[in-house]
């Protein structure tokens, strides 16, 4: 008789690998990018999710060259705003029109450099909803919060913003813990500090909603993740995965992450 595993011990959130591309890559470069990890990933299944989240001018031609089922596309951002007179914005029904299945929303920068506050950030995640798009909701304490001790309250907040959608919605929703000081910078919070503020996010998710969404909801760990520490950190329970964006930069590295599934 095959073993059966206590109930308690499966697993039934996924795993998922996204790549965050941020302001890199020509469009060409980036065909060409998303096109070698689709073919990469067609010759061996991958045992995550694999999503590559792109710049609007990426969407419609990465999604020409990528296999439905092989990875999932994503945008960078998304109007709080349904539609009209907002020059320069792209709503979440035009990511959708795209073929985009995510979109990133709250990224620390969006946050830091366009000042995107907990209102708006409320605001985009339910229009991507409201248009079939599963949003991967980024939250993160800065270094100063990290050293002063305040960083589980910070996070907390900044889920706490969206504890305004049903727990149908809510239960869509894929979060990132992207500790600010860990992007870009090559200082990889530990696999430890990153178990500890997943179990977190979980228990404050599970306070609001209850056991079984918090059990369901992906977390993702973002900041610095390469294939030399993605095993050790998507080791870790409450660790479901990773949001790259320097190593989704080249084929072989974004892989090397994947592979840390295997
Ligand atoms: P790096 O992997 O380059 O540190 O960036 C992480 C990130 O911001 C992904 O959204």
């Amino acid at each position: 008789m095959a073993h059966k595993e206590p109930e308690n011990l499966i697993k039934m959130r996924k795993n998922i690998v996204a790549g965050n591309w941020k302001m890199n890559t020509t469009v060409e470069e980036g065909v060409e990018l998303a096109s070698e990890v689709n073919d990469l990933l067609k010759g061996k299944k991958a045992n995550c999710e694999v999503v590559v989240c792109v710049p609007f001018t990426h969407l419609v031609p990465v999604h020409g060259v990528i296999d439905e089922g092989v990875m999932g596309l994503g945008a960078e951002n998304c109007s709080e705003h349904d539609k009209g007179a907002y020059t320069g914005e792209v709503s979440a029904s035009m990511v959708k029109s795209t073929g985009a299945s995510h979109v990133i929303l709250g990224h620390s920068e969006r946050r830091q450099y366009f000042g995107e506050n907990n209102a708006q950030l409320l605001a985009k995640t339910k229009q991507a909803l409201a248009n079939g798009l599963t949003p991967i909701f980024c939250v993160g304490e800065v270094l100063e919060e990290r050293e002063n001790g305040s960083y589980n309250d910070v996070v907390k907040g900044q889920v706490e913003a969206l504890f305004e959608l049903s727990p149908e919605d809510f239960s869509k929703i894929i979060i990132a813990y992207e500790p600010v000081w860990a992007i870009g910078t090559g200082k990889t919070a530990t696999a430890d500090q990153a178990q500890d503020m997943h179990a977190h996010i979980r228990k404050v998710i599970e306070d609001k909603y209850g056991k079984e969404i918090a059990d369901n909801t992906s977390i993702l760990y973002g900041g610095s993740c390469k294939p030399s520490n993605a095993k050790e950190l998507f080791a870790k329970p409450d660790v479901d995965g990773g949001l790259i964006g320097g190593a989704a930069l080249k084929a072989d590295s974004f892989m090397g992450i994947i592979e840390a599934f295997d």
